[in-house]
């Protein structure tokens, strides 16, 4: 007989992690769309997109289309990719432009989001303009990185976020150049995923290459309210190793890393979007200290290749083993202190809404 489900207590010894459920109902998705991806900052782009007046770019989050685009005035500006008139989608791809026309029945809108024209529209009563702006969502640059979060009642990622970067930051991440960006499709829940780059228990296992070269005895990790922090130093470097001597992993709720892994200096954003329950698109963007590729990174983008082929591969199978109904909770191990903290926080964005297991005296947050 199976055990009864429980709730994900917050001290780890005891907690099990969140239910099978979570991870293989289409209809939790669209839970975590509205009460997650929709109020959490989500990375989008890098300020080097953004060179002259009128460069835009469009993109999704939580499934919303979505512009960002550069006005007169220097500001990078976000805005949903919605026309105010009757709801067509305003403009596709990257580009450059003056305004952006709808091409549904032309309406034009200039790079502030503001109405420029409404060609249709002469002799219309009461039509005021100024209720027919783009809808403007709320961006943020840290470092030289963007992010977007759809929620206006969003708190600001510095609050978010306290002393993110400070391990790297004396290193100029503004300086950083994004050199290549890549899409990768994995056949299980974005969750899994998470989960997976969450511990490094497994990391001796399955990334046996690259676990040869670095000191496990010095793993560190820090929590932090909204982000986790994992490091550990090549061999014969010590904790306080500078960049490339060792990796310093970021990971912000819910679905963002900023890692920086050992070799020449790097940073690779990793981004983990969902599709549909069991299909998640990760996006790497990765970044040097110039745009010219050495013979040296490309090596380091080749064993990050493997790294996550091999994490995906894990993941996959993982899906699979949900979805056969017969597991219903696992357990943590002490050192899995990250993944326990990701699921203490989805089980506190999904409760109100998801018939989650409820609080009792010993296990309420
Ligand atoms: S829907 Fe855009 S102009 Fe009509
Ligand atoms: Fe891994």
């Amino acid at each position: 007989m199976g055990k009864a489900e429980v709730r994900v207590s917050n001290k780890i010894s005891e907690a099990n992690t969140l239910p099978s459920w979570l991870y293989t109902k289409p209809e939790v998705l669209e839970v975590e769309k509205s009460e997650i991806f929709s109020k959490t900052w989500q990375y989008v782009g890098h300020v080097s997109q953004f060179n002259k007046t009128g460069d835009y770019i469009t993109t999704e989050v939580a499934g919303r289309p979505i512009i960002i685009s550069y006005g007169k005035d220097e500001e990078i500006r976000a805005f949903y990719n919605v026309c105010p008139h009757r709801a067509s989608r305003l403009v596709e791809g990257d580009g450059n432009k003056a305004v952006f026309t709808c091409p549904y029945h032309a309406w034009s809108f200039k790079l502030d989001g503001s109405l420029n024209r409404a060609p249709n529209m002469k002799g219309v009563e009461n039509f005021n303009e100024d209720e027919f702006c783009l809808k403007k969502i709320k961006l943020e640059i840290l470092e030289s990185f963007i992010f977007v979060n759809l929620d206006p009642e969003a708190t600001s990622m510095s609050s978010q976020f306290p002393d993110l970067f400070k391990h790297v930051r004396q290193h100029d991440l503004a300086s950083f150049k994004k050199v290549r960006v890549k899409e990768t499709i994995c056949k299980s829940n974005w969750k899994i995923g998470m989960d997976n780059y969450l511990e490094c228990d497994h990391c001796s296992i399955v990334h046996k290459a690259l676990v040869s070269k670095v000191d496990m005895n010095q793993y560190e990790v820090d929590l932090y309210e909204n982000y986790s922090y994992q490091a550990t130093p090549l061999k014969g470097f010590s904790g306080d190793f500078d960049l490339g001597e060792g990796g310093r992993y970021y990971w912000l709720y819910p679905n963002t890393w900023f890692s920086f892994d050992p070799g020449p200096a790097n940073l690779s954003i990793h981004q983990s979007i969902p599709i549909d329950h069991k299909t998640t698109k990760y996006v790497y963007t990765t970044f040097f200290k110039s745009d010219e590729i050495t013979k040296e990174e490309e090596e380091l983008m080749a064993i990050d290749e493997l790294v996550r082929q091999e994490d995906l591969d894990i993941c996959e199978t993982v899906q699979k083993g949900l979805e056969t109904g017969v597991f219903t909770q696992g357990r943590f191990s002490l050192t899995e202190k990250c993944v326990h903290q990701f699921h203490l926080l989805l089980q506190k964005d999904l409760e109100m809404v998801l018939p989650l297991e409820p609080a009792t005296s010993s296990t309420a947050f």
